[in-house]
């Protein structure tokens, strides 16, 4: 739905022509009077369209245009003569353009080409979304609980932290409560906190001007921004340098910020999800976590337990996924036999639901049989990487690298435990991984 526009024109009386439709429309409409004054307003407030004129004092439409966010629409409003302009205002990203003098059903013709829009989009992410995140699986009394509370927490403001073991569906119940809030059509953005280099994460999450720092060759625009008035996913926000912490507890109090480089505070409307695999007691206190980012954080707290606590979701969830795999490799739905349920059933589960998620995917890649029995299911290739003979001839950084997959494989790819067993912090694990060219999605 669009709600709230903006207009920028510098003749008054085209401003209140402009008003006068839209305020009929039930819109709320904000005027500038000319482009700096529109560019003012953008930095400062998010609109769900922006109708600009091509040339007006100070700043032009196309700067108006260059200054928006991605999640406003913008037209260009231009005379008779300089149609050309507005072609080149298309190409830049505008919505639309309106070629002057316009009716007032020309002006409704382009609003209801705004609004159908808005509607295709959210109706496109739908979909993908639904690709991405698939079905939440809860058969469990334990999931239950949580899938019951997910509809009143979707619905508030308020933060919420999720923790769970790795692969227990920390980002599935993200992704959920985003999809069920008020928020949905706008973006769900989600920052890997772990994974992106200690250096750039700042300017990751907020942005820098050009040339503030070697590198910044163009202006960026942070993942705060990107995401406003939509939802924000800190995931692994334990991972964020101690350094970097009180900036981060400011931007989400006071829902202000600066780029990094910049003077002008950028405002946003955000809501804050995040998650985490440590146990925050001990994380806090052995000061990797500020106390009062996490009380911050964590206004509505959401524990996922691990799977081997919630033996009712294992078959639920085992099917699930067949049905998956077996879509997506164009293969007939498999069966399962008695034998092989009883061994997914007594399998302790260390990786969770993700482990599960693999070795159904696995079964379904690589085996033709149409009947899964126990022998199938791959469950306890636990490779020990102590009981190896020391491979001899091979560079220190193929050994590292060699020691790093095979630990990571041996504990279920859990990463905070592999990172512990070998004495480095998650982050360069992730650093590591991202230099062997193991895809790691941020
Ligand atoms: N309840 C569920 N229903 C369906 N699929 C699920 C469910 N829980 C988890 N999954 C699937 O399991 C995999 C792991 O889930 P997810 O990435 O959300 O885990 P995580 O807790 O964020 O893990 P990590 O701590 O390693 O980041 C994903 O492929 C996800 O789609
Ligand atoms: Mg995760």
């Amino acid at each position: 739905m669009i709600e709230k526009v903006l207009i920028a024109d510098d003749e008054p009386l085209m401003l209140r022509f402009m008003s006068d439709v839209l305020k009929r429309k039930g819109k709320e409409v904000v005027l500038a009077k000319d482009g700096l004054e529109a560019i003012q307003f953008i930095e400062q407030e998010a609109f769900d369209l922006v109708i600009t004129d091509m040339k007006m004092p100070r700043k032009t439409g196309l700067d108006v245009l260059k200054a928006a966010s991605p999640n406003m629409l913008v037209v260009l409003a231009t005379a008779h003569g300089t149609i050309e302009s507005a072609v080149e205002a298309m190409k830049l990203g505008a919505f639309h353009y309106l070629i002057k003098p316009f009716s007032p059903d020309a002006l409704e013709g382009i609003l209801e080409k705004a609004e159908e829009h808005l509607r295709l989009i959210k109706e496109n992410k739908f979909y993908r979304d639904d690709a991405k995140h698939p079905r939440l699986v809860a058969e469990s009394p334990a999931m239950k609980r949580i899938l019951a509370d997910l509809n009143k927490i979707a619905k508030a403001h308020a933060s919420v932290f999720i923790t769970g073991e790795s692969g227990t569906g920390k980002e599935v119940i993200a992704a959920a409560i985003h999809e069920m809030s008020s928020r949905s059509q706008y973006p769900f953005i989600r920052v890997n906190c772990a994974a992106i280099p200690e250096t750039l994460l700042e300017s990751e999450f907020f942005g820098h001007e050009k040339g503030s720092f070697t590198g910044a060759h163009v202006r960026k625009t942070g993942r705060f921004e990107l995401a406003d008035r939509g939802t924000l996913l800190l995931d692994e926000v334990t991972e964020i340098p101690l350094i970097l912490q009180p900036k981060l507890l400011r931007a989400i109090q006071e829902q202000e910020f600066e780029r990094v480089g910049g003077t002008r505070p950028i405002k946003v409307n955000l809501r804050f999800l995040a998650t985490s695999n440590r146990n925050m007691q001990e994380a806090i206190e052995s000061k990797i976590f500020r106390e009062d980012l996490y009380y911050r954080l964590n206004v509505v707290p959401i524990q996922i337990p691990p799977l081997r606590e919630r033996r009712e979701d294992i078959l639920p969830l085992a099917k699930h996924f067949l049905e998956k795999f077996c879509k997506e490799n164009h293969k007939p739905m498999k069966t399962i036999t008695e034998a092989a349920v009883k061994k997914l059933l007594d399998y302790p589960w260390p990786g969770n639901v993700r482990e599960l998620a693999n070795i159904i995917e696995r079964t379904v890649v690589l085996d033709f049989d149409p009947v899964i029995d126990a022998a199938h299911l791959y469950l306890d290739s636990t490779v020990t990487a102590q009981s190896k003979e020391l491979p001899k001839g091979i560079t220190l950084h193929e050994m590292e690298k060699r020691l790093i997959l095979e630990t990571l494989d041996a504990n279920h790819q859990n990463r905070t435990k592999t990172a512990e067993i070998l004495g480095i912090s998650v982050r360069t694990l992730r650093n590591k991984l991202h230099e062997y060219g193991e895809c790691i999605e941020i």
